[in-house]
Parts: structure tokens; C-alpha cells; sequence
């Protein structure tokens, strides 16, 4: 424990600060939230830094949820936080009547990571905003409305996102939603084909991160590329949660090797530090959507300079550490494992899939995850449902994680999932989602 800092947050002890966050949640934040976190005996999380979160009795987590992918660099990375302070002593937010540097700064290093010619970006501050700007990029741009998104997809909770994300208890109290927008199977080019012809645009995930870690055939961004091209309408990639080194490559498209006409952002992008959003796209698309109207898309916090900043220090982390080919090597020490753990559970553990630091842990029924994840809680490594597929357990840790603390979350994972078969025996397959 460190003794200057106060981790209690000014409660006299641990136990007091847990009841009155618990009390804070019930009375004013999400009742229902607070009931289910109690119940899964959710600790308070006081403090973080790298792979680790520490609770309100000191006690460590390996954090393997990562904040569902917004922990690419670990918490708090010295250069990212060093950034993001040295501006605050200069300018926190724009002021939005005159140029701002940072922002300047940091769309031009996005288009000079981001692949092919994407080149004009739009900044906000979460993933379902990109998405959002996205859509309407595209049905600008086309004069089309038709959205086409695939099934199980997860774009974000705004009604225009969550119109082409693909669950339908997210969804149902929420109708009607966008108009025409379509869901076809993800990883079927010919159902893209049947539906393009009309449509402004297809949003896709590269890897279907909330759909259950969805890995599509090689190629088939490819045949969307080419598709898209065909009948005119925009191929607009969400990298939301894949891009940035996630899965091995800069950006999940490229091992397809495509440039998407769209792509949108967010979670690692600041490097954890500040919440941030951006889409980017080709300049002609952009400029037939926009280009006549400059107010037309905007946002009173999007790309403020301590965003900008802590993106732009983000990205030269990213680059210089080179975390990218880590994600790759660390991936597969951490798919092996899970892979040898399926192996060892198969009434248990369906199967282990992923692609680079993205990994998902398909369970046989969707009951052994809700003793499995308190499991490894209690083990000290955090881990989280994929949210639109409540059998798989996702595995995602930041991409500077050692290989010993692979290790130990693999063992973690492990005592979990022999712990699920002795207490639970072999339950029926299931289908629920
Ligand atoms: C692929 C993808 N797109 C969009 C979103 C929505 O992002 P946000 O929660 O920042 O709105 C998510 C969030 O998990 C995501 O995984």
C-alpha cells in the first residue's frame, strides 16, 4: 500500500467507502447496476496504473477487461499522462473561434497512421458519436439512407448506432429506430451483395469485438472492398475497439489489406487517458459530404486540446514502443493458453478464439461465465462478458502486458474454469444470448 495518497478517497476505512459508493449507485446512479454489481461482489476501484487496478482494501487486479479495449497503453503511461498535464497548464478545452493547434496536429498524424489516403477526420469524444458522424457522412455523401450493418454487431447505444448494432434487448424499448437500416449475417459477402445496391453505406467491425470476438474469413473485407466499390456505397470500417494495435496490426483492415472509405475510433486512441472519438475518411468523401458546409457536423467538446494531446502522445507511443507486433507475439502466448485450457474443458469451454489482444473464450453454456469471471476476480485478474454475446468471455489486456502476466491470468482462467466444471458438472449446451 502507498501511504501518501488517499485511496480511501477521504472514508474512514475500506469498508465505509465500498457502502457509501454501493449507497451512491443505488439512490443516484443505476439502481439495478448497483444490485448486479453487488451481487457479483464487484470491488471499488481506487487506483491504476499499467496492467493494474488496485481496490479499496489494496488488494491488485490484473486488469484483462481492459476497459473493453480503451487500455491499449495500460493505465495512466507516463507520457501519455505528461502530455495531457503539460497541456492542461496551456488550454484544456478549445475555445472553437479560433485554430487549434493540437487538433491540427493530431489529424495529421491520424492520417499519416491510418491506412491508404483517409485523410480528413472528425474528432468527438466516444465511439457511438464516430458512428454517428459516420452514418451521416455517408447518407450525405451518397444521398442514400440505407444503412447496411451485420448481425451481432456493436456500434454503440445513440440511436443512430444502436439502429445497426445487433441486440435486441439493447434495442426493443427503443423503437422505431433509424429507418431503413439492414443486418446481414457478419462474414457472408453474398447476403452484401443482395442488400448493397441501395444503400449508403455497410459498417462493419473487422473482428466483431462485442458480438462474441468474431473473427471473419481471410478475404472477406476484401470482397467488401470490392462490393462497395461496385454498387457505390461506402465501406465504412469501426475500429472503435480493433484499430490501434489491438489485433496484431495497426488497424484490424489491414490484414485484409483494405482501406475502408470510413473509419471510425475511439477507446485507445487517447491512450486511456481522455475520453476521445474520431472518424476519418477519404477527402473526396468527406468534401462531397461536407464540403459546402462547415457547421453542418459538430461537437462543443470534440477535439479539445487535452484530447489532442493525449492522442497525440498516444500515437507516438503506439509507434515508438513497438506495441503492434507485442500485440501480436502476446496474443498468441495468451490464445495458446486459452486454446490449451479449451482443450483440457471441452464440456465446459466451447472453443478459444482471437486475433492479437483481443481473445475470446466461448463457453459451452452461458452459466459456467457467471462463476468463472468472480472466479478470476477473486484470483486478482478482472475479465468481462463480450456484451452482445453473454457466452464469451473476453480477454483483453493492455498491449504492454509482460508475458508473466499472461501467465498469471491464464492461470487465473485456469482455476476458474476447473472450479465452474466441479461445481456445476457438465451443463446442456446452450444457445441463449
Ligand atoms: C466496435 C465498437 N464500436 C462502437 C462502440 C461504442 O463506443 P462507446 O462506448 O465509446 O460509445 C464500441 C464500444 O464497445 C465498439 O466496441
Amino acid at each position: 500500500m502507498i501511504e501518501e495518497r488517499d485511496d480511501l478517497y477521504g472514508a474512514e476505512s475500506a469498508q465505509a467507502l465500498a457502502a457509501e459508493v454501493y449507497e451512491n449507485y443505488k439512490q443516484f446512479v443505476n439502481p439495478p447496476l448497483a444490485r448486479v454489481m453487488k451481487i457479483s461482489g464487484s470491488p471499488v476501484e481506487v487506483r491504476a496504473e499499467g496492467c493494474t487496478i488496485w481496490d479499496q482494501s489494496g488488494k491488485a487486479y490484473l486488469d484483462f477487461a481492459g476497459g473493453y479495449g480503451v487500455f491499449t497503453l495500460g493505465h495512466r503511461h507516463p507520457r501519455v499522462v505528461a502530455a495531457a498535464r503539460e497541456q492542461l497548464e496551456r488550454m484544456a478545452l478549445s475555445g472553437k473561434t479560433m485554430f487549434n493547434v493540437v487538433l491540427g496536429r493530431a489529424a495529421r498524424r491520424l492520417a499519416e497512421l491510418a491506412p491508404g489516403d483517409l485523410q480528413i477526420s472528425f474528432w468527438c469524444n466516444s465511439g457511438t458519436e464516430a458512428i454517428e458522424g459516420a452514418i451521416k457522412l455517408a447518407r450525405a455523401a451518397t444521398g442514400r439512407a440505407k444503412i447496411v450493418s451485420t448481425v451481432d454487431a456493436y456500434h454503440g447505444k445513440t440511436l443512430g448506432a444502436l439502429s445497426v448494432s445487433g441486440r435486441e434487448p439493447f434495442q426493443s424499448k427503443f423503437r422505431p429506430l433509424l429507418a431503413d437500416s439492414v443486418a446481414i449475417p457478419y462474414g457472408d459477402a453474398h447476403a452484401l451483395e443482395r442488400e448493397l445496391s441501395d444503400a449508403a453505406a455497410f459498417v462493419v467491425e473487422p473482428v466483431q469485438a462485442e458480438g462474441g470476438v468474431n473473427i471473419p474469413p481471410h478475404g472477406y473485407l476484401q470482397a467488401v472492398r470490392e462490393l462497395c466499390d461496385r454498387f457505390g456505397a461506402l465501406f465504412i470500417a469501426d475500429e472503435v475497439q480493433t484499430g490501434l494495435g489491438r489485433c496484431g496490426y495497426r488497424f484490424a483492415c489491414d490484414r485484409d489489406g483494405v482501406v475502408p472509405d470510413v473509419m471510425t475510433l475511439a477507446k485507445g486512441l487517447s491512450g486511456g487517458v481522455i475520453p476521445v472519438g474520431a472518424l476519418i475518411a477519404r477527402a473526396a468523401v468527406w468534401l462531397r459530404a461536407f464540403g459546402d458546409a462547415p457547421l453542418v457536423h459538430t461537437s462543443t467538446f470534440g477535439g479539445s486540446e487535452i484530447a489532442c494531446a493525449a492522442a497525440l502522445a498516444a500515437m507516438d507511443v503506439l509507434e515508438e514502443e513497438g506495441l503492434v507486433a507485442r500485440a501480436r507475439e502476446r496474443g498468441e502466448q495468451l490464445l495458446g493458453g486459452a486454446q490449451a485450457i479449451a482443450t483440457e474443458y471441452p464440456t465446459v469451454v466451447r472453443e478459444a478464439r482471437g486475433l492479437g489482444l483481443l481473445v475470446g473464450v466461448e463457453l459451452t453454456h452461458e452459466g459456467y461465465g457467471g462463476f468463472i469471471i468472480p472466479e478470476m476476480l477473486r484470483a486478482g485478474v478482472t475479465a468481462a462478458w463480450t456484451l452482445n454475446q453473454q457466452r464469451v468471455i473476453r480477454l483483453e489486456p493492455p498491449l504492454i502486458v509482460s508475458g508473466a502476466e499472461i501467465d498469471r491470468a491464464l492461470s487465473a482462467l485456469g482455476q476458474g474454469v476447473a472450479a465452474a466444471y466441479e461445481k456445476l458438472g457438465t451443463l446442456p449446451t446452450d444457445s441463449a444470448r
